[in-house]
């Protein structure tokens, strides 16, 4: 590998399965001998992470969109600057659950927030910095939403505060992940998340070997 580090995310709507691919990946990847760092937005450090908390819990806060975005974007900037910058230039791969692609969905194709705000915010707080590679898990909004509804009564989780909108937020942001694949295809890699999890795990290991070798 070369001395430059990898940089993959892993993208999709609520109950996409991202949480279990991830790990499998970053799991598939040090076998092969990587050094692996496996992050998540919003968070990744301290600072970030309690970022995360009024973002994520339920009453961390009732948000505008553009408050919202920034406050991505704070944690965003911590993250890169601290923790992934950091360990690219020790030649580590770093796999981060969501990044740009969450806040360009949510915050633009789910809430409105006009899209060159977001853009405008991708060169001033993060210089530009995007990806090497994206998983986009795509499924259907109404099987993600039953699955992500089941995942929650089993963990009894209180980070549900985005799962509770409507179904055609969840159909929104399946189009904007679409869309933004469509628009960036040298990075993205569109996942059918309907198909078997041993399915989706070749997929995605597959297509990140080719990248890394192509490094
Ligand atoms: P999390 O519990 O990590 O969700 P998931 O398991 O679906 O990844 O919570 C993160 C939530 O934050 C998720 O609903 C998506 C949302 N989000 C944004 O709205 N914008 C962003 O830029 C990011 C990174 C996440």
């Amino acid at each position: 590998m070369s001395s430059q580090g990898i940089f993959i995310t892993l993208e999709g709507g609520e109950g996409s399965g991202k949480s279990t691919q991830i790990k499998t990946l970053a799991a598939f990847l040090q076998d092969k001998g990587h050094d692996v760092i496996l992050t998540r937005e919003p968070g990744g450090t301290p600072e970030a992470e309690k970022i995360r908390e009024l973002l994520v819990n339920r009453d961390g806060g009732d948000w505008t969109p553009m408050a919202e975005t920034l406050l991505f974007f704070a944690a965003r900037a911590m993250h890169i600057e601290t923790l992934i910058k950091p360990a690219l230039a020790e030649g580590k791969i770093v796999i981060c659950d969501r990044f740009t692609d969450s806040t360009r969905a949510y915050q633009s194709y789910g809430h409105g927030l006009d899209p060159d705000i977001i853009e405008s915010y991708v060169q001033l707080a993060i210089a530009g910095f995007e990806p090497d590679l994206t998983f986009i898990l795509d499924i259907d909004a109404a099987a993600g939403l039953e699955r992500a509804g089941r995942r929650n009564t089993d963990a009894d989780s209180t980070e549900d505060r985005f799962e509770q909108m409507q179904i055609d937020f969840h159909e929104r942001l399946r189009q904007g992940f679409l869309e933004i694949a469509a628009r960036n295809p040298e990075r993205c890699v569109i996942i059918d998340a309907q198909q078997s999890i041993d399915e989706i795990a070749a997929q995605i290991g597959d297509a990140a070997l080719e990248r890394i070798s192509n490094v």
